[in-house]
């Protein structure tokens, strides 16, 4: 359904029940050509959209604490010549390997998995399984699984077998961190205008260490400079400028001691400060130039950022932002989650003038949303269209089930909705090969459709928001959380 925004929708647009069905584990990995197809596929659609996210919510039957704690599972939907093809593999990293040979739980989860045995099987125990479970990128001639806390995971773009982990020809170290938000800067401003990924990692501590990372199209990290910040960071996502990389830390305190003891996942132990404020960090991506400046906003919790960009000696900075972090505690059950108690995460602009370090804020979408993405090449740039997995209720908390755009210039917003049965994540815009407005394009995005227990590649006309196809898979894919559109085929 399409609508524009102005449509109000108050009632409960969903049932727990069927939002539950989306986080079953698959474990099959499925190799075929989508052939049970609503609509037509735009023949200029060329390329492959990789997803990540967590395949398994179970080891062998023992369920696991929190869907972020689920191996990592890779889907490539390849559209060559109108025809669709569609492939799954979990990425195999070693507790992946070792808990499907053992049959049973090995490790403890960040957000609160614990192997079986109670504390005392889990007291002292800090080995970090790495899920691969974030992002899935492919850069340099490389298709990386991300996860935030290690080292990337190498994937054969064509098989999506695993080949190993990457370290960036030995710039990277054994189990450093390499952040699952990678941006593209469009035409980096210190490599004559070529394309650069930016990543960043994050050391937490009492004091945390943010590494940068500027990686050249050929693969090869050109720059990696390291700065030191005051307190506990707990940082998932940044936003970079043309000469920028902006991160928000959020106002928590960690107490590792339930973690040590084997009571509880380290992710329980971050305590949200509301009468703190969070911190913008801004850091040059010249690796000499100036110190880092950090500004104060009023309190808030952000996961991820739409966009940033430098305006008249301001930085304006698009983020999600919920008014608090609700606790994951240990006796819950995610699976009943009650989303009317949680706050809603809502799209805010932030203009952090630098040199009165001052900052305004405006509220751009009261709606819950999340996953934000634009066209590739305005990132970090001034930019129109924001697009958005967005809940189709448009108060409070709840699941995501529609997509949402915004005309950030005119305040126009067109909503599609998969509600009552259907539920989203994060759209993708693919740029039309011979488009030349912003939103000349399509937004494609997976979507869970609980009446049939599978899920659907839609792909939406980005400009007037018109569904274009759905492709109905065999199977469901549990919701995943991030993914990318490239251009070329592995087919
Ligand atoms: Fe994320």
């Amino acid at each position: 359904m399409r609508t524009s925004e102005k449509t109000s929708i108050n009632h409960k647009t969903y049932t727990l029940k069927n939002w539950q069905g989306g986080y079953q584990s698959l474990k099959q990995e499925y190799d075929y050509w989508v052939e049970d197809i609503e609509g037509t596929i735009p023949p200029e659609l060329t390329g492959t959209l990789f997803r990540n996210g967590p395949g398994l919510l179970d080891i062998n039957g023992q369920r696991i604490h929190h869907p972020f704690d689920g191996d990592g599972m890779i889907s490539k939907i390849t559209f060559t010549d109108g025809r669709v093809h569609f492939r799954n593999r979990f990425v195999h990293t070693e507790g992946y390997l070792a808990e499907q040979k053992a049959g049973k739980i090995l490790y403890r989860g960040v957000f609160g998995t614990q192997k079986p045995g109670g504390w005392l099987a889990n007291m002292f125990d800090f080995q970090l399984k790495n899920i691969a479970n974030t992002n899935v990128i492919y850069w340099g001639g490389k298709l990386l699984a991300l996860w935030e806390a290690a080292e990337p995971h190498q994937l054969d773009p064509h098989t999506l077998a695993t080949l190993g982990k990457e370290y960036f020809q030995g710039v990277l170290s054994t189990g450093e961190a390499f952040a699952a938000h990678p941006h593209i800067d469009p035409a980096c401003v210190f490599d004559q205008g070529k394309p650069c990924l930016v990543n960043f990692a994050i050391k937490p501590g009492l004091a945390t260490t943010i590494t940068i990372f500027e990686v050249d199209t050929t693969g090869k990290i050109i720059r990696k400079h390291a700065h030191s910040v005051p307190g506990f960071c707990f940082i998932h996502d940044f936003a970079i400028t043309e000469n920028y990389c902006i991160f928000f830390q959020n106002p928590v305190l960690f107490n590792p001691l339930p973690f040590v003891l084997g009571i509880r996942g380290a992710g329980e132990c971050v305590k949200f400060q509301p009468h703190q404020p969070t911190k913008a960090i801004v850091i040059s991506r010249h690796p000499q130039k100036q110190p880092i400046q950090t500004l104060e906003i009023p309190s808030g919790f952000v996961f991820h950022h739409a966009n940033a960009y430098e305006d008249n000696g301001e930085i304006i900075v698009d983020s999600i932002c919920y008014a608090n972090l609700p606790e994951v505690k240990p006796n819950s059950d995610f699976l009943q989650t009650d989303f009317d108690t949680l706050p809603p995460g809502q799209l805010w602009r932030f203009h952090l003038n630098l040199a009165t370090k001052t900052v305004k804020r405006q509220l751009i979408e009261s709606r819950c949303c999340e996953f934000p993405c634009l066209h590739p090449d305005k990132v970090g740039r001034n930019y129109r269209y924001v697009y958005m997995g967005a809940a189709a209720q448009n108060q409070g908390n709840a699941p995501l089930q529609a997509i949402v755009k915004i005309d950030l210039t005119t305040g126009e917003k067109l909503l599609w909705s998969a509600a009552p049965q259907g539920f989203t994540g994060e759209p993708i815009f693919v740029p039309r090969p011979s488009g030349e407005e912003e939103d000349d394009g399509w937004i494609l995005g997976l979507v869970y459709d609980s009446e049939h227990h599978r899920s659907d590649v839609v792909i939406l006309n980005a400009k007037d928001f018109t569904l274009q196809a759905k492709l109905h898979l065999r199977h469901h894919i549990p919701y995943g959380l991030h993914g990318n559109f490239v251009k070329e085929t592995f087919i």
